[in-house]
């Protein structure tokens, strides 16, 4: 069958969808980039918000008409949303296969039915012995670990997902190696809550010292990092391991204790500035990007412009922020004091626009350094630039061929805009 497949969500929705494209094509289906010739549509969604979960449901609206025209046409829907609404999609959305999280080797058997649901969620599943399909040829995602235990208030994730797995070290190690090899030098370690990886006797900071070792790639990023968790050693270990890049992903949330406390994030704001506080003294020039969110049950002005505060103290490089978004069966969906939904966007817009200002200083201060990029592709803007990533998780354009992606260039920066940095070539 050939299978076309198109992903939401985050990062670790886009290694599944390489593991999903890896397993199918081990049973003989293959793998097209174009949604025409496809026997097999493939959605693989996210359950985070209900705006991720509206735009997949209106594709599959959109995509729907194909049937009609190709009765044979198959659609399926995995991930999150599989998980999260099962059968439900079938009964209301015409979709042929929902497959859960924890059950994309049963795909291929699957497929040979009519149509079919897999949902059960299974703790221990972590496809140990896949060799992920990579889509990039520059850069890898590398699966450390499934799942959470945190039970944030407001988030659907550890019910989707299951509770937190480790993989085992030495197939992590081989992995990245393999990649480093294939030429995906840069490497980015997926799990929901990295610092808790625990796999017999190594931690996440032993698991960086080993993967520091590996000669063939050049770069260590992981994502994502919960405050509660981060320790002393992992600085240490960031602060003295050359390929771990000087940036860290670090979601506040909010920047009121109270807040903070009804989120069950576990940290106050305290703790939160002074892991920061920690991480700048030992890395210097440390990016720290965050995720935030606003409107939160119970959140007033006051602790609204507590979080406002924080992005002030903290300068981070760049924010993604969120409004909040109601999920079914959270603890957050059944608390009082929901926050009208006018008051979230309004609060958004002043949040976003706050961070902007914030992203355009710490890109302009970059002005005058030098910067280390990792060539991933072409520019969009001109044939004679390449586009890449600074240590830092800035993009910086330079002069050079297609012969510079997957290098490293060494580059002057010149200018910004905010989200770009625009640098000279340095020999
Ligand atoms: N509403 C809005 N944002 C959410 N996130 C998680 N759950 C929700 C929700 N219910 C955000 C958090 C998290 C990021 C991946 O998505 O900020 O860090
Ligand atoms: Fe959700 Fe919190 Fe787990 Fe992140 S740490 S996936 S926000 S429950």
């Amino acid at each position: 069958m050939k299978f076309y497949i198109e992903t939401y969500g985050c990062q670790m929705n886009i290694a599944d969808s390489e593991l999903v494209s890896s397993i199918l094509m081990e049973a003989g289906h293959q793998l097209v980039s174009n949604i025409d010739e496809a026997e097999l549509i493939i959605f693989n969604t996210c359950s985070v918000r209900e705006h991720a979960e509206n735009r997949v449901l209106g594709r599959i609206a959109t995509e729907k008409y194909r049937k009609t025209i190709n009765p044979e046409l198959k659609i399926a829907v995995i991930g999150c949303m599989a998980q999260r609404m099962g059968k439900r999609l079938i009964e209301n959305y015409g979709i042929d296969y929902i497959v859960g999280v924890d059950k994309y080797l049963e795909l291929p058997e699957l497929i040979q039915q009519e149509k079919g649901v897999k949902t059960e969620t299974d703790n221990l599943q972590t496809y140990t012995g896949i060799m992920p399909l990579h889509q990039s040829q520059t850069c890898a995602y590398v699966t450390i670990m499934r799942g959470c235990n945190n039970f944030c208030s407001y988030c659907i994730v550890p019910y989707v997902r299951g509770r937190e797995r480790s993989l085992p070290a030495e197939l992590i190690l081989e992995e990245v190696k393999r990649c480093g090899e294939m030429g995906l030098k840069d490497i980015t370690l997926l799990g929901q809550n990295v610092n808790s990886y625990s796999y017999q006797d190594i931690n996440f900071p032993k698991l960086l010292r080993q993967l520091n070792d590996i000669d063939s790639i050049y770069r260590i990023r992981f994502i994502t990092s919960h405050p509660k968790d981060l320790s002393d050693e992992l600085i240490e270990v960031m602060a003295e391991s050359s390929k771990i890049c000087e940036h860290i992903h670090l979601p506040l949330q909010s920047g009121d204790n109270d807040i903070l406390a009804a989120m069950n994030r576990n940290y106050t704001i305290e703790h939160y500035l002074n892991i920061v506080d920690k991480l700048r003294k030992a890395i210097p020039d440390m990016a720290i990007t965050t995720d935030i969110m606003t409107g939160f049950p119970g959140e007033s002005e006051t602790a609204f412009n507590h979080t406002l505060q924080a992005m002030q103290e903290i300068q981070f490089d760049y924010a993604f922020c969120f409004k909040y978004s109601s999920r079914e069966n959270t603890k957050a969906a059944y608390l009082p004091d929901q926050v009208p939904e006018e008051i979230r966007l309004e609060r958004l817009k002043r949040m976003v626009n706050l961070q902007r200002q914030i992203s355009l200083k710490k890109y302009e201060a970059k002005i005058g350094s030098e910067v280390e990029v990792y060539v991933e592709s072409m520019s969009k803007k001109s044939a004679h630039q390449v586009s890449g990533k600074t240590r830092d998780f800035k993009i910086a354009v330079l002069d050079g061929t297609e012969q510079d992606i997957g290098t490293l260039k060494k580059g002057i920066v010149t200018g910004s805009t905010g989200n770009t940095l625009q640098c000279v070539n340095r020999s």
